[in-house]
């Protein structure tokens, strides 16, 4: 399957090569799968995997280190609080779908930074499809925008996203998610309260008059035929 050594399952410090026969199996354990790309500090993972256990929630981060503990706390044994439908992943989200394709029922993206952000605000319908093969048809994805930061252009043209067109304004927006396979649900801002509980959710609205973005579509039937060849 294309780009699977692109991903490592992450077990506390550990990492280790993806097993896609282990994930397969372990997946149909379940009633359902959530992905969490972008993951961060994973405790959005632990969360909704302790909220239901019928679901297998997948944290996917290009950096390691950040979910280390969160790694380490699913995959104690279950005597110790562990999770088995808790499992994390490193890898980029631009190699997707890698050992994920056709997995994901719901895909979550929180509060992105860096490339991440270029992928979904820009966005990079290239890498979108790559997510949109992660999924079964009719999945679920939300992503959750800072919206405080894409109104700030000095700032993002320091992170280097200077020619991100706001996504609420952009007419482009529509037919790049459905060039990827996604049908687009809403563009909503809301202030206050994420509707999530994650770190970064958190800081974001701490105290200060924060926006949040709300993207959300749906995982259509145009799914990019290269990927039903791997
Ligand atoms: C602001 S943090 C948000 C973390 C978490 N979702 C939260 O809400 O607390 C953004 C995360 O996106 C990850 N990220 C950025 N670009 C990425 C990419 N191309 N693929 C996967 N993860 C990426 C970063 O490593 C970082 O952990």
């Amino acid at each position: 399957m294309a780009s699977v050594g692109a991903f490592e399952r992450v077990i506390g410090k550990r990492s280790t090569p993806v097993d896609p026969v282990w994930l397969e199996q372990h997946s149909r354990r379940y009633g359902s799968v959530e992905l969490d790309i972008g993951t961060g500090d994973g405790r959005y993972v632990l969360d909704a995997a302790r909220e239901d256990s019928e679901r297998l929630v997948i944290g996917v981060d290009a950096v390691a280190g950040n979910m280390v503990e969160s790694a380490r706390k699913a995959s104690a044994s279950t005597r110790k609080g562990g999770l088995e439908n808790a499992v994390f992943f490193r890898g980029g989200a631009e190699q997707l779908p890698g050992p994920f394709f056709d997995l994901a029922d719901w895909v979550t993206i929180n509060y992105p930074w860096g490339s991440l952000m270029r992928i979904v605000a820009e966005p990079d319908t290239d890498a979108l499809r790559g997510i949109r093969a992660s999924c079964k048809l009719g999945a679920g994805l939300r992503i959750l925008l800072n919206y405080t930061v894409i109104s700030d252009r000095p700032y993002l043209e320091r992170l280097g996203l200077g020619a991100l067109v706001d996504p609420v304004d952009n007419p482009s927006l529509n037919s790049a998610y459905k060039g990827a396979g996604f049908v687009l649900d809403g563009c909503q801002i809301f202030s206050g309260d994420p509707p999530v509980r994650t770190r970064w959710g958190r800081q974001l609205v701490r105290g200060a008059a924060r926006q949040t973005l709300s993207i959300e579509a749906t995982a259509g039937a145009a799914r990019d035929a290269q990927w039903d060849e791997t």
